[in-house]
Formats: C-alpha cells, structure tokens, sequence
C-alpha cells in the first residue's frame, strides 16, 4: 500500500505554500474559548485554516496588508473548531478597520450537535465584504461538487465571470434536481436525519476515545461537523502510526496533510466519526490504540 499524498494534495500544498510565500502572512488566531490552539498550529494549518489578516504593529506584526482573510468559521477543517459569537464580530470588524475581504467557508455549518447556531459572518457584515460559500458535498452528497455563493455588488460579477471562464457552467441537470429536492423541503428533513444519526456517531467515537486511547493523547468535543481532532502523546508520529493502524484495518488523516509543512502536523490526526456505525467506530479506535501501544 502507498501511503504517500496523492498528487491533488501536493499540487495543493505547493500553491498554498507559493501563496503564502509571495501573498499571505499567516498569523496567530485563538479559535473559541472551548477550543484553544497553540497559536503556531493554527497559523501555520493548510489551505483549509490559512487565516492571512494584516498583522497590526501594536500586535508585533509587520503592519503589511492582506489580500484576503479566508476562514471556517463553523466546525473547521480539520479540527472541528467553531468560531463564538464574539469572535465573529471582532474578525468582522477588523476587516472593516483593515478593508480586507473575508472568505466565509461554510462547508458543514448545517450538521450541528449542540449549541445554538451562530451567525454567519454574512449576514454580521455591513458593507458587503464578506464573501459567502457553501456546498452540498458535505452535507448531501460526498463528491457532488455543486456549492453557492452570496455576494455583493462588483464581487459577485468578477466571480461570475472568472466561473464562466474556469469550467463554463456547472451541470445543469444536477442543479436542477438539487433545487427541487430543496424546495419540496427533502433537504431540510434529511440535514435533520444527518444530525441525528452523526451525533450518536460523534458520541459514541468520544466515548471510545475515553475507553482506548493510550495516556497523552488529547482531543477536541466538537459541537458539530464530521470530524475529532486528536493530539498524539509525545513520540508518536502520526505518518509512521499510519502504515500501522492501515495493518489493523484503521485509517486516518495524518496531521501533516493539513500544514503547509507536514512535519509540523505529526502530533495530531484528524478523524472522522460521520462515515461509520457506532460499532464499527468502537472497533476502530480499539484497533488505533493498540497501534498506538505497538500491540
Ligand atoms: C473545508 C471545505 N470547504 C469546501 C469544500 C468544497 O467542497 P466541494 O468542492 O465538493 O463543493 C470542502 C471539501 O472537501 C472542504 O473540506
């Protein structure tokens, strides 16, 4: 078996660190209360979690300007962070202060557990900054590749146009067949049915975790989403843990995938709880312990 990244995350990975070289200055950003990263970690995760803002003076940063802030606000990926109420309002406002746009990345914010739901960043924006989009991938259909955007004025435009030009028009046919299952309100019951049925899945992949996981590993709750993020205890590295866990028939997303240097990203896994039963959860975290314990 090849454990090495496909060539779509290389090619990822290499634009991200291209861009981040010549354009985005990532910087340190504290996730929520609840969910609090070492800083390096978040400034420093994949193309998923870049939060490249202007670094005010006052905080120690090179006072340069971004280009845009692109950011997960709902269940994060991959730690499953979600961004509070308060922070919402902050980040706003301070790409109102620093006139930078914000790319809302919505890709889950549907599937929550618990807690009440927060404000888009949206509809918290008073000057049309904020560049709103979603998918049905997640949600509906892995793969299905239709999503939305909300956007205003002469950004929606220029989006329109740059889409025209990429891939012409995304298939009609599907778009058509989303837009009455939409409408006819099958969407909403199945999100309804989803949540139920991956809640059980997350809490039960929590309370396998309690059970099996070796002394030193940490890991998040999250309130919602598809996936645990897991701190391996000193020593372990994710990338060699994987080829052994892969032997017991458990596989993970090692850490490395999500940083734009993989080293960085060795202590941690993300897991997802959304795609199995709760027994079949409950034997793959017993098999990652043991892997984990060199049994
Ligand atoms: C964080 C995040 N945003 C957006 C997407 C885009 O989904 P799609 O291109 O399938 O619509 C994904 C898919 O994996 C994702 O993980």
């Amino acid at each position: 078996m090849n454990f090495q990244s496909t060539k779509e995350q290389e090619f990822v990975r290499k634009m991200v660190r291209d861009f981040a070289k010549t354009e985005v200055e990532p910087i340190a950003a504290d996730i929520d209360k609840e969910h609090r990263f070492p800083s390096e970690n978040v400034a420093k995760m994949g193309a998923l979690g870049l939060l490249g803002v202007p670094f005010p003076k006052e905080y120690g940063g090179a006072g340069s300007t971004a280009g845009l802030i692109y950011t997960i606000p709902n269940f994060h990926n991959p730690t499953g962070a979600c961004l509070d109420g308060q922070r919402r309002r902050r980040l706003i406002s301070l790409a109102g202060r620093y006139d930078v746009p914000i790319l809302e990345d919505d890709y889950v914010g549907d599937i929550r557990y618990e807690g009440r739901a927060q404000p888009t960043l949206k509809s918290l924006d008073p000057d049309g900054r904020v560049i709103y989009v979603g998918t049905f991938s997640k949600m509906l259909i892995p793969g299905l590749r239709v999503g939305f955007v909300v956007a205003d004025g002469p950004v929606y435009d220029h989006l329109l146009r740059s889409k025209r030009c990429h891939d012409l028009a995304t298939c009609n046919l599907i778009q058509r067949a989303l837009k009455d299952y939409v409408s006819v309100g099958r969407y909403a019951a199945h999100l309804q049915r989803s949540c139920t049925l991956y809640r059980r899945r997350r809490d039960a992949m929590l309370a396998a975790l309690e059970r099996h996981m070796p002394k030193g590993c940490s890991w998040l709750r999250p309130k919602g989403g598809l996936f645990v993020w897991l701190c391996l205890p000193e020593g372990i590295k994710a990338s060699e843990l994987l080829p052994k866990a892969c032997e017991k028939g458990v596989v993970f997303a090692p850490g490395g995938n999500f940083h734009l240097d993989p080293a960085e990203g060795e202590g941690c896994m993300r897991l997802n709880f959304a795609s199995n039963s709760e027994a079949i959860i409950e034997e793959g975290i017993r098999r990652l312990g043991r892997a984990m314990r060199g049994e």
